[in-house]
């Protein structure tokens, strides 16, 4: 081995003295700092929206604007965590778990990266990128407070420079869905902005909620949900004649979000005369205090459907109305009585609680299931139909009750949030189907029955006391874990936190890929024998963030100072002068 002269080893040491603080400045440069990193170049969109002519425009004079007095102060919604006894090998599991949570993430994240980036969403068994929400990259946006919450700077900075090009003009389908769009890609948007304060994102969130707002350029200023983009541009749109409930009632809290952050006041406008026509039916339906799944809005806002329930099409125009008054501090009290009216309203006719069966006997649990209420105004029949994605109730009812001092249904919340838990454990892959039905008891007052054989015993294959399968998939759906999460924050119980990881680790068994995570197609199957080539962008969205969040200190997006969207995307609450 050579020996190098001091003069030579000195020439040398200064060459790469030099070349490591190049590379070391070169590589700090890319990290974000404090999200403070060089700033994305924004490329503008291709049309600009905010100045198209509108066709049934809304005066100035009539605008309506945003509820202006002194913020009231809310009540305390979370648990007082810093009173719990402090416990060494409680935060210990609480950081393996959530290290496990944020290895799934980025599992996920990297296999979109390589093989779906800019994409709406992976198809993980094929590994192509598949376009499902008009190829604005679905995925990308929906993921980048996950990105931000979990503290990986590197792939969310670099998602931020993909955002900053997206050309709203350039859609791979000639419609989009007003509500698809508007939960994901301007509520992940705003979110985003309010935890990071990226300008970029502020304005193509700017840039988005101009072209959305086009959907209320209608003859009645009730929006289109199917909004076909030419017709959006010539002012052709009209609201439909069936539109679902949610698609009208979940476009509050981010118009309004977005009027908050830039001073415009239109967006608010819109949606402030969908909770007048909200407050104008609410006790005109066939059950009274809930709106049908489906509304007349073409008309008028007509309600005279029979259906109703907590899940597909409707549920979200609930989880709304209690995030609102929250959002606009308080100040706009209508949205406190749609609320609770409407829970009200749940509670007498669509909740039940199941007849559980002997093989449970010992500690009987708690809990309770929501339903579909089908009424012809006299008669209101219950039918037992449980849905994955009405399992955020829990989570609404417990918010809700916080927020209204109504610890009751703080109480209905846990039952429902521990009833969908039940539920993930009844089944063999340990997760819950889309679509099931229950033996409900009989009695009054949601009070507890005796297993009875001749009601209770219906098909030998399932877990009792569920007499049906509708529709066995599990979509990598969250709102189970959303309302477990919710229920946590709320109440502090720690239990909770193990039959969250339970739920976490069925899921990953049930759907882990070599690459990434699927959607399955029979939760009553054991092994890998279902997979199906879905992974949709609410999996890093929403079920990966609450599990990890759920295993996080309770100060990370505290209840107190967010509501979620209903993507899982925080919105940041006005504060109150003192707090
Ligand atoms: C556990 O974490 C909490 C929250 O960070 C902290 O207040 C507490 O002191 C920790 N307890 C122990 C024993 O480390
Ligand atoms: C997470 O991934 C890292 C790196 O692959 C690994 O070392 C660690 O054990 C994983 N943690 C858990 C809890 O799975
Ligand atoms: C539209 O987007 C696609 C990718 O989704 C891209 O390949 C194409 O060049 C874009 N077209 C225009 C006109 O920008
Ligand atoms: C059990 O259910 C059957 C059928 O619905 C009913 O006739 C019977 O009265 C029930 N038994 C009891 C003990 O409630």
């Amino acid at each position: 081995m050579a020996t190098l002269t001091a003069h030579r080893r000195f020439q040398r040491l200064a060459i790469l003295a030099f070349v490591f603080i190049i590379i070391t400045y070169l590589l700090l440069d890319r990290v974000p700092r404090h999200g403070r990193q060089p700033a994305s170049e924004y490329v503008r969109s291709s049309f600009d929206w905010a100045n198209r002519r509108q066709k049934h425009a809304i005066l100035e004079s009539t605008m309506v604007h945003l509820p202006d007095g002194i913020i009231r102060d809310l009540p305390r919604i979370q648990h007082e965590f810093s009173k719990d006894e402090p416990n060494e090998a409680h935060n210990k599991t609480q950081r393996q778990r959530q290290e496990a949570v944020r290895n799934a993430t980025r599992k996920s994240w990297d296999s979109y990266r390589e093989y779906a980036w800019g994409s709406d969403e992976l198809a993980p068994l094929t590994l192509v990128g598949k376009e499902s929400f008009s190829g604005w990259g679905a995925t990308l946006v929906d993921s980048l407070d996950t990105l931000w919450i979990m503290g990986l700077k590197k792939e969310f900075a670099e998602a931020v420079d993909m955002v900053a090009t997206i050309d709203w003009d350039n859609s791979t389908a000639t419609s989009c869905s007003l509500f698809e769009t508007n939960i994901r890609y301007l509520g992940g948007l705003l979110a985003t902005y309010d935890l990071s304060q990226e300008e970029v994102l502020l304005q193509k969130a700017v840039e988005l909620g101009n072209m959305l707002y086009a959907a209320f350029d209608t003859p009645n200023h009730f929006p289109a949900n199917a909004f076909d983009f030419e017709d959006a541009r010539d002012g052709r749109l009209v609201a439909d004649k069936r539109e679902a409930s949610a698609a009208v009632g979940s476009l509050s809290l981010e118009f309004t979000r977005l009027s908050q952050i830039t001073g415009d006041p239109k967006y608010y406008s819109v949606i402030d005369n969908i909770k007048t026509a909200l407050e104008r039916t609410q006790d005109t339906t066939t059950l009274p205090g809930m709106w049908p799944t489906y509304i007349d809005l073409r008309n008028g806002f007509l309600v005279t459907e029979g259906s109703y329930s907590l899940g597909a099409m409707s549920d979200s125009a609930y989880e709304y109305l209690s995030k609102m008054f929250a959002l606009l501090g308080g100040l706009d009290p209508t949205y406190e009585k749609l609320h609770i009216k409407a829970m009200e309203t749940v509670k007498k006719h669509l909740l039940f609680r199941p007849m559980l069966p002997d093989i449970y006997p010992a500690v009987s649990p708690d809990i309770l299931f929501s339903g579909t209420a089908l009424s012809n105004g006299p008669t209101v029949e219950l039918w037992p139909d449980v849905q994955h994605l009405g399992c955020f109730a829990g989570g609404m009812f417990a918010l809700g009750g916080r927020m209204f001092h109504r610890e009751d249904h703080v109480t209905i919340g846990e039952q429902l949030a521990r009833g969908c838990a039940w539920a993930y454990d009844a089944f063999p892959t340990g997760v819950m189907p889309e679509v099931s039905r229950i033996v409900p008891c009989e009695t009054a007052d949601l009070a507890p029955c005796n297993w009875n054989e001749s009601r209770g015993r219906k098909d030998e294959d399932l877990p009792k006391p569920f007499s049906g399968v509708q529709d066995a998939q599990y979509l990598l759906r969250p709102e189970a874990i959303e309302s477990v999460f919710i229920l946590y924050r709320i109440t502090g119980k720690r239990d909770l936190l193990d039959t969250a990881w339970r739920m976490f680790n069925s899921i990953v068994k049930a759907t882990e890929t070599k690459f990434a995570y699927s959607a399955i197609s029979n939760v009553q199957a054991g092994g890998g024998t279902s997979k199906i080539n879905s992974m949709e962008s609410f999996w890093i969205a929403e079920t990966l963030k609450y599990f990890y969040l759920i295993f996080s200190e309770p100060d990370v997006i505290s209840l107190d100072e967010y509501v979620f969207n209903t993507e899982a995307h925080p919105l940041k609450l006005p504060k109150a002068a003192k707090r």
